[in-house]
């Protein structure tokens, strides 16, 4: 039996780069069937596959259909694709979000902060990141209204759904929940916008580049809110987490960064997405029988890039396993490859930042509580929590 067919979901789930990295040296392009999919593995080959118009975002297979709808932002090509991605994207252009990052990220960091600033100890990852992140997506996308937990339990429940390759009845179960909890707020809230249209990018959704008084069905539009919503409320948070253990791990590096923050905290936060991508893949659907690499990936076959193996192969840094702030920046993977690259990049990073100089001002003494932490997942990765005494 190959070393491919004995991979489980749950050695992933616990740890997957050392498989990744048994992958990457025999078996770069493989069938991993516990996962119903095949798996790239190797940076020039997901690069190769990200660009060829042998392989499309096009697919039948996709959890994110079955979880969120079609059409959606992730599952379309050309100008379907361009038109969904139109409705978001220019609001979170890096000039755009210079203008209004700091005036939105600061206060809802500085209210995280201050529940539990005099405690001595929290959870920075349930009551600091997370709430961070699904506060600061939700405002800037245009539900002003829903509270920090409600916002947190909707991304949890979307995750469940998006990661769904093994079609687990409980995992789509709870996402078809939270996917009605979301319409029964978003509906009315488009209705709304329809008539009165503002500066959001729910709003723009409905109406960027149609006649005046015409605007889109919320069906069109509500699958792409739906994925906005998981990654554009989860991924930040949990970049910032993966980034704090990374420097609590490594003392040294936390010393010399809040030293020198205004040079290095930009490095580091690249850093700590290259060592833990928060999404670890992209689906891509071979269009006609595709040679990678001396394997033939057979027409129709659904093949996850890894991005998060990508970020640690050998023939582009030395010791990929190490976190290490002090690497010479160089391109890494974690917000994506080609026309479906990340709409939020430059808000997830500028957030990020904000949120950890707010907390390093006020804890720069911050240790773990009770040792590193466990984390879990392959297509989402971060840890389950993240107790710390300040
Ligand atoms: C550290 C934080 C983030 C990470 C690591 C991340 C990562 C990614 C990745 C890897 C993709 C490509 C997925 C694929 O091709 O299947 C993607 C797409 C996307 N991201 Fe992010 N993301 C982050 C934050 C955000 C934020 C804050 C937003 C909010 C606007 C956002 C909005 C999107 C959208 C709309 C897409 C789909 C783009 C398309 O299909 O054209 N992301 N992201």
């Amino acid at each position: 039996m190959s070393f491919a067919q004995t991979i489980h979901v749950e050695d992933l789930e616990r740890d997957p780069f050392p498989i990744y990295a048994r992958l990457r040296t025999e078996q770069p392009i493989v069938e991993v069937s516990a996962a119903n999919c095949w798996f790239a593995t190797r940076w020039r080959d997901i690069e190769l596959i990200a660009r060829s118009p042998d392989f499309t975002a096009v697919s039948d297979d996709a959890p994110v259909n079955d979880a969120f709808g079609r059409p959606n932002i992730l599952t379309t090509e050309g100008a379907e694709h361009a038109e969904l991605r139109g409705g978001i994207e220019p609001h979170y252009r890096p000039k755009r979000v210079a203008d209004y990052i700091e005036t939105l990220v600061r206060p809802i960091a500085e209210a995280q902060l201050a529940a539990f600033h005099h405690s001595g100890s929290t959870d920075l990852l349930t009551q600091y990141f997370e709430p961070i992140s699904a506060l600061s997506l939700a405002r800037s996308f245009g539900f002003d209204d829903v509270d920090a937990s409600t916002l947190r339990r909707w991304f949890h429940g979307l995750s469940q759904g998006a990661i769904n390759f093994e079609k687990d009845p409980a995992r789509a179960a709870i996402c078809a929940q939270t996917v009605a909890e979301i319409d029964a707020i978003a509906l009315p809230l488009l209705e709304r916008l329809a008539k009165s249209p503002n500066q959001s990018p729910l709003s723009h959704m409905l109406h960027s580049s149609l006649p005046h008084g015409t605007t889109r069905s919320p069906e069109q539009i509500l699958p792409s809110v739906r994925i906005t919503l998981l990654g554009g409320m989860q991924e930040p948070g949990h970049g910032a987490a993966n980034l704090l253990v990374g420097l609590l791990q490594a003392p040294d590096q936390f010393a010399s960064l809040r030293g020198d923050l205004d040079r290095l905290l930009p490095r580091a936060i690249d850093e700590g997405l290259r060592w833990i991508a928060p999404i670890g893949t992209m689906m891509r659907t071979a269009i006609r029988d595709t040679e990678v690499s001396g394997i033939t990936v057979p027409k129709g076959t659904p093949i996850s890039c890894i991005f998060a193996s990508a970020n640690r192969d050998e023939t582009r840094w030395d010791n990929p396993d190490v976190f290490n702030i002090h690497r010479a920046p160089k391109a890494h993977m974690s917000f994506g490859q080609g026309a479906h690259f990340c709409a939020g990049k430059w808000f997830a990073k500028a957030q990020i930042e904000i949120a950890l100089r707010v907390l390093f001002a006020a804890h720069p003494q911050i240790a773990f509580a009770d040792g590193p932490p466990e984390f879990r997942g392959w297509e989402f990765r971060a840890p389950l929590h993240l107790n710390v005494t300040l």
